[in-house]
């Protein structure tokens, strides 16, 4: 099965077999064959955080369930829930128009919701954690279908329980360590707060208000801003192959920190709550020269250092290789690290 068409890289390569899963039923069946056990499985959603090094032996479960719908009311939120399967950029739009508002500033995130707990997906001061009540999922060893709320999930930044593999054997897999590959999320469900409060702190943004004049947008503002704000910042994957940012931005100490400013003045830092310092990696990048820089069909993206992108494919072309992509992470790191004694780590996972 062609697997360029379903990663937003753009990447050209195969999977050995591939299973779409619409719903639960679907995966009963998969676990009712006595292969089932032995086959290595590889969950895969809108493929827009997956960097394909080769063609993909495990069997893909390509997870395309609908479906939107409010659950319930309580005395502060509306609580919603939508399917794995569902576009998120989609979903967004669709809870703005139904009046409940909260996930705009997550517009424009390429994925599913099925895929949004996994990494945490964020943008522009909202994280997925900030609207989160629960998901279910599917133990893919028992067939159990089970929930974690917002603690069981064990967000962090771009993490969660579903980027960690399990270091323990353990029946009950809410109680594992780590769930990666051993569950497959079927329902996510959000809480928006009843009184909707804009959350407007992060520069763009602010930049916006002003051009605007506009001090009390709406939520259907903010979402058009962030979509505009995105067009002109990152590459739309349907036209230029990537997986938005490559690297995560790296937390530091105070200390180091100032000893990077003593160096370069202009580093783009931003203190955290708990005393630590994130930085932001496009600019440690940048300042290391790596903007519009490639290695075969892989660059960087001119707009914005944090994104690599696939220079080749458009939708059928050849284009970059999964080795290339990673080439060039590896130059960038190297580069960062010497200069800034920095270890970037890179978000999407590498197959
Ligand atoms: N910068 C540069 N040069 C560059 C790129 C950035 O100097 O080439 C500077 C910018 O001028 C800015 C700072 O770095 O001062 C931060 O850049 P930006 O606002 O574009 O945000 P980011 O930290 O690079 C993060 C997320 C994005 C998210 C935006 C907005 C991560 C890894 N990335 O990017 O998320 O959309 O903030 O909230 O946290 C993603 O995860 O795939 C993603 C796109």
């Amino acid at each position: 099965v062609p697997l360029q068409p379903l990663n937003t890289f753009h990447i050209v390569a195969k999977a050995h077999s591939l299973v779409r899963i619409r719903e639960e039923s679907d995966l009963l069946a998969l676990l009712a064959d006595p292969e089932w056990a032995a086959q290595p499985k590889f969950v895969l959603g809108g493929g827009s955080n997956i960097v394909l090094t080769g063609d993909v032996k495990p069997l893909v479960l390509k997870v395309e369930i609908p479906g939107r719908r409010l659950l319930q009311e309580t005395a502060r939120h509306f609580i919603l829930e939508a399917g794995a399967g569902e576009n998120w950029h989609d979903f967004v739009a669709w809870t703005l128009q139904q009046g409940y508002p909260g996930l705009e500033n997550m517009a424009m995130i390429p994925g599913t919701v099925g895929a949004s707990p996994v990494q945490n997906v964020g943008a522009y001061g909202v994280e997925l954690q900030d609207r989160f009540e629960s998901l279910d999922a599917m133990d893919l060893e028992t067939g159990q279908v089970f929930t974690l709320n917002a603690a069981q999930c064990a967000f962090g930044y771009r993490d969660s329980v579903f980027k960690h593999a399990s270091s323990v054997a353990s029946d009950a897999p809410h109680q594992a360590l780590g769930l990666k590959g051993r569950a497959l999320i079927l329902r996510v469900r959000f809480a928006l707060p009843k009184v909707w409060k804009p959350v407007l702190g992060y520069a763009d943004l602010e930049k916006k208000m002003a051009e605007q004049q506009c001090p009390n947008p709406t939520a259907q503002q903010i979402f058009d801003w962030v979509c505009a704000i995105r067009r002109a910042k990152l590459p739309d994957p349907a036209v230029i192959g990537n997986a938005g940012s490559f690297f995560k931005n790296p937390t530091v100490s105070p200390e180091q920190c100032a000893d990077i400013i003593a160096r370069d003045p202009k580093v783009v830092h931003y203190l955290l709550a708990d005393g630590a310092v994130k930085l932001a990696a496009g600019w440690l990048i940048d300042s290391c020269g790596w903007r519009g820089k490639s290695v075969g069909q892989a660059g960087v993206y001119e707009k914005q250092a944090l994104v690599l992108v696939n220079r080749g494919a458009g939708s059928n072309g050849l284009g970059a290789t999964g080795g290339e992509v990673m080439t060039l992470a590896k130059a960038i790191q190297t580069s960062v690290y010497e200069r800034f004694g920095i270890l970037l780590e890179p978000e999407p996972v590498v197959l």
